[in-house]
């Protein structure tokens, strides 16, 4: 089957799944916590979760509540992303805490964040094994407090001037490879996979995790706002150590990299100086770089998936096309 024709699918399913799920009162939380299921996304982390299962010899269904789960708990890391970022737009429309204030935006994320293991908890419905559900818990939860680790690690790095390639990407591996590798684990081991399969595919989507943040980095600098649904140069305000900057901090001579240090973390910054700071990065030869690097973490993902012996070809090729998909997107 072909690849956007599929996950369009598997949305639809997931999208059934937790509006039904996620429902209550006060009416003014839910509004603020289904806002950007509502506005779209592109909902990766579920069809891996569905994929996954696949490989594993298991039926879409049993995975469903997981990929729900895995949806669910990566909405609420973007509501408070976006207030931690101060970002204005997310899936192109404006963001929870600017339409609700930042004390809803708080709450509307830790009622998502319950809510995920309530979709998990579903699994039972569907006849899985209980010892596979408890660990399928127990990867969500490692999921969750690698973010919060992540995303603690990328404010520290704001906050310093110099941060090495290797200490970048220890950060991205809990930011963002963290939920892929849940949604992953989740799938497979409700599929009924065994360790080695589980093993394999949570090494191959901690490197595509990676690979997907490195793109991520450079559309926030290069990409078109309207497209991503999301601000570019915001990370800049924000002082971000994107793998852009600190390839650029090593390069740059000490004139022109005082003038990008003083724009980076500059809440004060105006468009012009922002967009000069960006000029100075490119200069440097960072996105060519970066969109390099990018590439070889893929194929690396790419690599192992392919190693993978499973019962359903379709889905691992959707697998390596989707790996694919993560470093050529441009939203
Ligand atoms: C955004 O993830 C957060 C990052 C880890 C960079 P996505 O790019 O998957 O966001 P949506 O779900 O499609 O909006
Ligand atoms: C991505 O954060 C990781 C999480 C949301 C947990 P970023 O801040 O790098 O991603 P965007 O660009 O806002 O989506
Ligand atoms: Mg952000
Ligand atoms: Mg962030």
């Amino acid at each position: 089957m072909e690849l956007l024709e599929y996950a369009k699918s598997v949305a639809q399913k997931v999208d059934s799944f937790i509006v039904s799920t996620i429902d209550g009162k006060p009416r003014e939380l839910y509004e603020a916590a289904l806002h950007y299921i509502r506005a779209g996304g592109k909902r990766l982390r579920p069809l891996m979760t569905v994929l996954a299962a696949r490989m594993a010899g298991g039926y879409e269904d049993v995975a469903i509540p997981a990929a729900a789960a895995i949806e669910v708990l990566h909405t609420f890391t973007l509501i408070h992303d976006d207030i931690i970022d101060r970002d204005e737009f997310r899936r192109g429309v404006p963001t929870v805490h600017r339409l609700w204030g930042i004390d809803t935006a708080i709450v509307a994320g830790d009622v998502l964040y319950a809510y995920a293991y309530r979709c998990l908890l579903r699994a039972v419905d569907f006849g899985v094994e209980h010892s596979r559900i408890v660990k399928a818990v127990e990867y969500l939860t490692e999921g969750a407090i690698r973010v919060a680790e992540g995303q603690m690690l990328d404010m520290l790095f704001s906050r310093r001037e110099v941060v090495s390639v290797d200490e970048y990407i220890e950060m991205v591996e809990r930011k963002t490879s963290a939920l892929f590798i849940a949604a992953v684990s989740m799938g497979a081991i409700l599929g009924g996979g065994d360790e080695r399969l589980i093993s394999k595919l949570r090494e191959a989507m901690r490197l595509a995790g990676i690979a997907f943040q490195i793109k991520d980095d450079i559309l926030g600098l290069v990409g078109d706002e309207k497209t991503l649904g999301k601000p570019v140069l915001s990370d800049l305000r924000e002082g971000k150590r994107t793998i852009l900057v600190i390839y650029a901090l090593q390069r740059l001579n000490d004139e022109r990299r005082d003038r990008l240090l003083r724009v980076l973390g500059n809440s004060q910054a105006s468009i012009e100086e922002l967009r000069k700071a960006a000029e100075i990065i490119m200069s440097t030869g960072a996105v060519e770089y970066a969109d390099k690097l990018a590439r070889e973490y893929a194929e690396r993902a790419r690599h192992i998936i392919e190693s993978i012996e499973c019962r359903d070809p379709d889905a691992k090729s959707m697998l390596l096309e989707l790996i694919d998909y993560l470093v050529k997107r441009r939203f």
